[in-house]
């Protein structure tokens, strides 16, 4: 059988994360994707920097357009992040040349997801990102498949860890923002960019993309209501406990009588509840809908293994010949759709 040809492009934590499941469980997945999977080619800032994994029988490309318009790939894979520069040229170059492609890119996508669906569906190609929101947690293809047949009315939750993280330890250590901050720093749970993560904006990312899939609307990012942690002292967090609450980070996504309502947003949730009770750097996401009720989805969303985990999911399910709309429905019905709600049907 013909291998699946993977060039992956980011060779960070996911990135080496996704080399070494490649490695070590090589047969597992040929038996899971029908076919071996292959890595043929690796693109990165830096080709020599230990990850401690062995890039050396990998073709090294400098550039990562060329990485995504070789012809002995079947699937780029995109894990340098980044909402325009080279991930944009990339995965358009990708899409053109009727590559799949598998991303984590969650600001790309929340921003350029429109326009890519429409493109990767002109081409016949899947696009998708399940490693994108949430890290391990198969959120995307829960709404997409095994929820499929609902209609969703509301999606709830907790999607950036490094705020967790920063919440739960002011809490539980009574030490004020900075001094947290400072030690999420230190650990390195920070974006390159900490705005990213203490405004709300990497979590607003991940609302976009499971907004929808779930509502069949086009990502629209700019719809968010958007707030930040950067400003939550401990008095806030004290006055929350006193009356049994907790403040979390919280992304809310629900069909209302005047269509969807979207924030991303600093919250009070009870302390006994589910997401009251989630610690540290994990997600949770609450998802309602008309035939399921609810359901709860935890775990680690960001790491090496786990984030990893998601994008070789993606890379099986192509293997398998698995197709869908990039975001729940064709990308040319999205518009459509999105009108007929404004409209009131
Ligand atoms: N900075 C993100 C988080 C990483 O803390 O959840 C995963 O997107």
């Amino acid at each position: 059988t013909t291998p699946l040809r993977l060039g992956i492009a980011g060779l960070g934590t996911v990135g080496t994360g996704l080399i070494k499941i490649v490695q070590t469980n090589g047969d597992l997945l040929a038996r899971r994707a029908g076919r071996p999977i292959e890595i043929v080619a690796v693109c990165a800032r830096s080709r020599t920097r230990n990850r401690g994994v062995d890039i050396s029988t990998y073709d090294w490309e400098d550039d990562p357009v060329a990485l995504a318009r070789r012809d002995d790939i079947d699937i780029v894979v995109e894990l340098m992040g980044g909402e325009n520069g080279p991930a944009k040229a990339l995965t358009e170059a990708a899409i053109a040349a009727g590559k799949h492609v598998v991303s984590a890119n969650k600001a790309l996508l929340a921003i350029h997801g429109q326009a890519l669906a429409e493109a990767a569906e002109a081409q016949d190609v899947s696009l998708r990102f399940e490693a994108a929101v949430a890290g391990g947690i198969p959120v995307i293809k829960a709404l997409s498949e095994g929820l499929a047949g609902n209609r969703i009315t509301r999606i709830k939750g907790v999607m950036n860890g490094t705020c967790n993280y920063i919440l739960t330890r002011m809490e539980d250590a009574g030490l004020p923002y900075e001094t947290v901050f400072e030690e999420a720093s230190q650990l390195g749970y920070l974006e390159a960019d900490p705005t990213l993560d203490v405004g709300g904006i990497d979590a607003a990312h991940k609302l976009t993309l499971l907004s929808a899939i779930a509502f069949g609307v086009r990502p629209d990012f700019d719809a968010i209501a958007l707030g930040g942690i950067e400003r939550i002292s401990i008095e806030d967090i004290r006055a929350a406990a006193d009356l049994g609450l907790r403040i979390k980070l919280l992304g809310v996504a629900q069909m209302t009588g005047r269509g969807l309502e979207q924030s991303m947003t600093p919250c009070l949730v009870p302390a006994d509840s589910p997401l009251g009770q989630l610690k540290g750097g994990t997600n949770m996401i609450v998802i309602e809908g008309d035939a399921v009720e609810q359901i709860i989805l935890r775990g680690p969303g960001a790491g090496e293994g786990p984030t990893a985990s998601a994008v070789i999911g993606d890379v099986i399910d192509i293997a398998r010949g698995f197709r869908m709309p990039v975001f729940g429905q064709p990308a040319t019905t999205l518009e459509a759709a999105v009108s007929a709600k404004a409209m009131g049907s």
